[in-house]
């Protein structure tokens, strides 16, 4: 049986016949593309909704584990991806809890998609979330979105109340006003109650106590009562209206346990869309051709 344990296990023709097997030009045809998916922070929906999408588009993918890489031997983010575009890899999918991770990264000539930088921007997630209310009401133009709860910490809120308004949609927010940063004070803030009779989509947003270092001032049930979608505020809400949220959610917290799988709920509809969603830009960034020559209908 062949075997390489060492070097030793080669003769010198076999040496030979593999140095000149390796510039064969047959052997480095590629007709497949492949994918890095580097999760730097957890992820659920994103990071398996883009191995759902690679999958079934028929893309090789390489999984990464920052632990059981050299980042561990202090090799730098810059020098961990120059080396996925050195091997071949043709697109990276990036999460990192650094806000902005990609402007270190000006040396690179590979794509990347941002699948979450710390409070900064989640574009992908941001689609799926257009997406799901164009399914739902057609058009965002006249929209009135809601965006509730821990504004300070999402970078889901920044990055769709910036597209919302450029589609036209009317963007209020409700929460904590400690958990509002400043533009958002300047903006529509409305109670808790006054948003489930406005609302078009209440967009409700996961409490981030992982970025508040202990300082919760609210107990789950006080945090509830005060700013969360509770079941009785669910029924002052328009007939039409829906509520969404990235997820994962914290069940009885923003959002009443009972509520998550209601009729007017998309939350599980937002995950089947970031699939669809996921595989758009990949097929985009891929194939480097689609959408530039495509009329927007906005
Ligand atoms: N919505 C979202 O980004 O979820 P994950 O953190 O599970 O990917």
């Amino acid at each position: 049986m062949k075997q390489l344990r060492t070097f030793k296990d080669l003769t010198l023709t076999e040496i030979d016949y593999l140095l000149q097997k390796a510039e064969d030009p047959f052997m480095n045809q590629r007709s497949e593309k492949t994918v890095a998916n580097l999760f730097f922070e957890p992820s659920t929906r994103t990071k398996y909704s883009f191995e759902m999408a690679e999958a079934q588009m028929g893309v090789n993918r390489l999984d990464f584990s920052a632990e059981a890489s050299s980042l561990s031997k202090g090799e730098s983010l810059y020098d961990t991806l120059r080396t996925f575009e050195a091997i071949g890899t043709d697109l990276l999918v990036i999460r990192h809890p650094k806000s902005r991770f990609y402007e270190e990264l000006e040396g690179l000539n590979i794509p990347i998609i941002n699948a979450g930088d710390g409070a900064g921007d989640h574009p992908t997630q941001s689609l799926l979330d257009l997406l799901t209310m164009k399914q739902e009401f057609g058009c965002l133009r006249g929209l009135h979105v809601v965006i509730a709860g821990d504004i300070l910490h999402s970078r889901v809120a920044n990055t769709n109340a910036w597209i919302l308004k450029q589609f036209g949609a009317r963007v209020s927010y409700t929460g904590p006003v400690e958990w509002m940063p400043s533009h958002v004070r300047t903006s529509e803030i409305l109670t808790m109650d006054e948003a489930v009779s406005q609302a078009d989509v209440m967009m409700m947003l996961r409490i981030q106590t992982e970025r508040h270092g202990g300082t919760e001032q609210w107990t789950k049930e006080s945090y509830h009562e005060q700013y969360g979608l509770t079941e009785s505020r669910e029924k002052e809400m328009d007939s039409r209206a829906i509520i969404m949220h990235p997820a994962p959610v914290n069940r009885g917290v923003e959002l009443a346990d009972k509520l998550v799988e209601c009729p007017r709920s998309r939350i599980f509809k937002q995950m089947q869309n970031g699939v669809k969603v996921r595989k758009a830009v990949l097929s985009y960034l891929l194939e480097t051709k689609g959408a530039r020559n495509y009329e927007a209908i906005v």
